[in-house]
């Protein structure tokens, strides 16, 4: 709903009521711009503070200022940015800056709740800044001191929030075989190597984890890396497409993040055909239904090109659930991470059911879904399912 209410009142209101849970300012107009600015109230030697985090490029910048010199601050960045979200415990507001430099502002029910500011960021992440962790130096992500470098710090979320999702689905694989894992479109293996650490090195389980990316330089580093930290016995690269991919063995659990547009289908592909006990996909850039997307009375979504393309990437997910569904996988949809870290923050979370459903009403609710949009979704032609219900 849009709100009547001026930006410097707004701004003035959350500060004053000491509302404001967080703020993310994104798209900016200029290129001079930072890329994102975050800023979030932080407490220090008890006196409340607002710490603005400045993205420009690879280096990110951090201050804290007053809450006077915040809402200055505020005024003076908001219209620089396409969109703006203020997180309050009353409401979300969006801030929309058109060209013109008008401002649109929409309130929304609250997404986030308030911390504890003395809690102030010290997470007990699985993955702990302050220890030395061989593959984060070796990778960029922290320092020889184990100090995680600021610009990393969103890669650094990521894969521990990874690591916890892995930690809860643990209970299903069994603990006394061997589990065999692959992380498809795994780039520079952050995440690859953060499960092996976190497995082999601390739970101390056994496993067989497997890298696939296109990038052979990139496959080649990371299989030199595995070398010199001594885990080449169960940690492997390879590289090619993740659709020629065949393993010895099948796979109980299959991870992807970010693999880009239909590579998650390749990859989902996979893991259904091995039968996966668990998936875990947080898919990125879901392009290829944005030009098969067809309604009439959804024109006053699709007739705007970001809306298009955002319902066109939730159709895409949802697309994907259901098929896995479909496949007699039991389906969560949650959000990865929150979008201050990454925009790119669903996540696909799938268990192989022990016994099928068999019930068509998956099947039929997947056949009107696409009845309805008119797509025909990568995944569905990989499985190749039949549609006769
Ligand atoms: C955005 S990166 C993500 C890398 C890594 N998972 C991470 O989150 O840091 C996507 C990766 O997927 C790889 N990729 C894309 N399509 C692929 C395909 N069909 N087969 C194998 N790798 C693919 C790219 O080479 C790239 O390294």
């Amino acid at each position: 709903m849009a709100e009547r209410i001026t930006l410097e009142e707004l701004i003035d209101l959350l500060l004053e009521k000491e509302e404001l849970i967080s703020g993310t300012l994104s798209a900016p107009f200029e290129k001079s711009s930072p890329s994102k600015i975050v800023v979030r109230p932080v407490k220090q030697k008890g006196i409340l503070l607002y710490q603005f985090e400045e993205h420009s490029g690879e280096q990110v910048f951090h201050r804290n200022l007053s809450k006077n010199d915040c809402l200055t601050r505020l005024l003076e960045v908001i219209p620089r940015f396409k969109q703006t979200c203020l997180y309050s415990s009353q409401a979300d507001y969006q801030i929309l800056v058109n060209r013109k430099r008008l401002i649109t502002i929409l309130k929304h029910s609250p997404t986030k709740e308030a911390q504890s500011l003395e809690h102030n960021r010290k997470k007990n992440y699985l993955l702990k800044e302050g220890e030395e962790i061989p593959f984060l130096i070796h990778l960029g992500i922290m320092t020889p001191k184990g100090k995680v470098i600021p610009s990393k710090m969103d890669k650094f979320r990521q894969i521990n929030r990874f690591l916890e999702i892995i930690d809860d689905i643990l209970p299903q694989l069994e603990k006394d075989q061997v589990i065999r894992i692959v992380d498809f479109g795994c780039g520079k293996a952050y995440l690859t190597f953060a499960v092996y650490h976190f497995l082999q090195e601390v739970k101390k389980l056994q496993i067989v984890l497997t890298g696939v990316d296109l990038k052979e330089q990139v496959i080649s580093d990371c299989q030199k890396l595995a070398k010199e930290l001594g885990y080449d016995r169960n940690l492997f690269f390879i590289p090619g497409d993740i659709g020629h991919y065949h393993p010895e063995s099948n796979v109980d659990l299959m991870i992807s993040l970010h693999a880009c547009d239909t590579a998650t289908d390749a990859a989902l592909e996979k893991a259904v055909r091995w039968k996966a006990r668990v998936i875990l996909s947080v898919p990125c850039c879901q392009h290829e239904l944005y030009s098969q997307v067809q309604n009439d009375a959804l024109q006053p979504l699709l007739k705007h090109g970001i809306l298009k393309e955002r319902f066109a990437s939730l159709a895409t997910d949802a697309a994907r659930a259901q098929l896995l569904e479909i496949m007699d996988y039991e389906v969560q949809v949650l959000e990865f991470i929150d979008v201050e870290h990454t925009p790119k923050n669903l996540l696909i979370r799938a268990h192989k059911r022990l016994k099928p459903i068999q019930s068509p009403i998956p099947l039929q609710c997947y056949q009107a879904f696409k009845e309805a949009l008119k797509i025909s979704p990568c995944l569905e032609r990989l499985l190749n399912i039949s549609l006769l219900v």
